[in-house]
């Protein structure tokens, strides 16, 4: 079958910690097409697009601590989502093994991070859980991963909840919103910087923004460099998929992932996207590791090698099992491909060397990130078709 169980080690992403005031905690999530400047959260509100173009540019993104909700605000309307990852590791484990493992106090050691800070306050906590600021202004956590670890923050007067589920003028409801307005409405959405189903390339790197870990000192500190042998399909679909938002008394007839074309059975996700998935998360693992790679420091320590061992996984994986499985590979994705090869090249021969060739490789990696967001809000899979579908041993 295909390339759904990887044989070879995985690693890596990388999120940025920037206190500004004490009352705004900013989390940047670097890497290509990752932060989300204020202003243009701003401008986007209020004053949404008519049209939206589904193939622009990523906008950058911040993580807006401050602006976190929680899951219970989601569970308002989400009933079935919320249930669903209450049972997750990403609900329960993540933020355990900070308070549990005797490992975690090592590596907080290592780092010079106080013991009482590092469930609450510190560079665990953006992988470890979803990091928020309480009433009085102060850091502090969702336990866990949550749903605003992936889909960004949405609360503040500039947040995306404000839009998500505003269907028009006060009174109007789901059935009865207007084309016009559901466009609008997903354009500001997008805008205030949600991180939703418009772009699954922008879901799937943010998977690798914790499971690649991104963090030169944490990994020489003895942390895991990821998870290895992460597939974002194999991944999702198994364990974390939750497109249940088929509740029709909640959601009336507005399109769910599962009633797309190429939609295989009943409530399940398409053929065409779960092909999507397996092939965005592939580059997603590959941009990211790129990217992770250009910000190493030390050719000689555990980081350089173990994400300049990913990016090669990352690369044959993508070429050597997925894209020979086509026919004809699609013009996005040879580009993917030609924009890392260079830098497979050199970590191959051994001749790459950060002095010269860290900027080309952070470039690379937006590179491959604009081209990736493009397809991903393009395309519906089709063109993947001779590809094996994933997860479809999974129930
Ligand atoms: C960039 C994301 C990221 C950051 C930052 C991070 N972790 Fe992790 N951590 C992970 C991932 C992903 C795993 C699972 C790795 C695996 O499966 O090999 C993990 C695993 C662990 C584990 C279980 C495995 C072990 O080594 O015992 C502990 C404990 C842990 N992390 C503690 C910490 C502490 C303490 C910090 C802060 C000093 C921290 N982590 C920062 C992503 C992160
Ligand atoms: C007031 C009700 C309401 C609340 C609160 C709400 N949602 Fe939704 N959400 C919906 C509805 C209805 C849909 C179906 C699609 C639509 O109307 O556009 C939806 C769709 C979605 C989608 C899929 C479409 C997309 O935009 O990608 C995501 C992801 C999502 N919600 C995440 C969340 C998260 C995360 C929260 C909490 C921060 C949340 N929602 C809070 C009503 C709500
Ligand atoms: C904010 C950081 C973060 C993000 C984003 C994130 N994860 Fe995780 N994830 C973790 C941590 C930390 C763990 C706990 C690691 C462990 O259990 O050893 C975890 C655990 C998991 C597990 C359970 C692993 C196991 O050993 O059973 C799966 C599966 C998983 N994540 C998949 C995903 C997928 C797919 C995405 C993207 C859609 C994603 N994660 C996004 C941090 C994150
Ligand atoms: C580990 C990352 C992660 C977490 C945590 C997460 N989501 Fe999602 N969510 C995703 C991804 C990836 C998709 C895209 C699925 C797809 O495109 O098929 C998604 C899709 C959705 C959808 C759209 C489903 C559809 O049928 O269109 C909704 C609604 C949603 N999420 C709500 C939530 C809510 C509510 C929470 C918290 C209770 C949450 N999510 C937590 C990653 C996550």
């Amino acid at each position: 079958m295909t390339k759904c169980h990887r044989s070879r080690t995985s690693r890596a992403v990388r999120i940025s910690f920037i206190l500004c005031a004490p009352c705004v905690v900013l989390l940047t999530i670097a890497g290509a097409g990752a932060e989300f400047a204020a202003s243009d959260a701003q401008s986007g509100l209020g004053r949404p697009r008519a049209t939206l173009d589904l193939t622009e540019r990523q906008p950058r993104r911040k993580f807006i601590a401050e602006h976190v909700v929680g899951p219970l605000e989601c569970r308002n309307c989400h009933q079935a989502e919320y249930e669903h990852w209450k049972q997750t590791k990403h609900a329960g484990r993540a933020f355990d093994l900070l308070r549990t493992q005797s490992t975690a106090r090592e590596y907080a050691e290592a780092l010079g991070i106080p013991l009482k800070e590092i469930a609450r306050n510190s560079l665990c906590v953006r992988c470890h859980a979803t990091p928020r600021v309480d009433e009085f202004g102060r850091p502090d956590v969702v336990p866990g991963v949550s749903c605003e670890s992936c889909h960004n923050p949405a609360g503040g007067a500039t947040g995306w909840l404000n839009s998500h589920a505003v269907y028009g003028p006060s009174g109007t409801r789901r059935e009865t919103e207007t084309a016009e307005h559901h466009s609008q409405r997903l354009a500001a959405s997008i805008a205030a910087g949600k991180n939703g189903t418009d772009d699954l390339y922008s879901l799937a790197r943010r998977c690798f923004q914790c499971h690649a870990v991104g963090e030169e000192a944490l990994v020489n500190a003895g942390h895991s460099h990821g998870s290895r042998n992460f597939d974002f399909a194999e991944m999702f679909l198994s364990d974390l998929r939750h497109n249940f938002h088929l509740a029709q008394h909640v959601n009336a007839s507005v399109s769910t992932l599962w009633l797309q074309q190429l939609h295989v059975k009943p409530g399940r996700t398409s053929a065409g996207r779960k092909r999507m998935m397996l092939v965005l998360g592939a580059v997603a693992e590959l941009e990211v590791s790129l990217q992770n790679l250009s910000v190493a420091t030390d050719e000689d320590g555990e980081y350089f090698e173990s994400v300049a061992d990913r990016v090669i996984d990352a690369f044959e994986y993508l070429t050597e099992d997925i894209l020979d499985e086509l026919s004809e590979v699609p013009p996005s994705l040879q580009r993917v491909v030609d924009i890392a090869q260079p830098f497979y090249k050199k970590i191959d021969d051994g001749d790459f060397s950060l002095a010269t060739d860290a900027t080309s490789c952070a470039e690379a990696a937006k590179a491959i990130a604009d081209v990736a967001h493009k397809f991903a809000r393009s395309s519906d899979g089709r063109e993947l078709s001779e590809l094996e579908e994933p997860g479809s041993h999974l129930p």
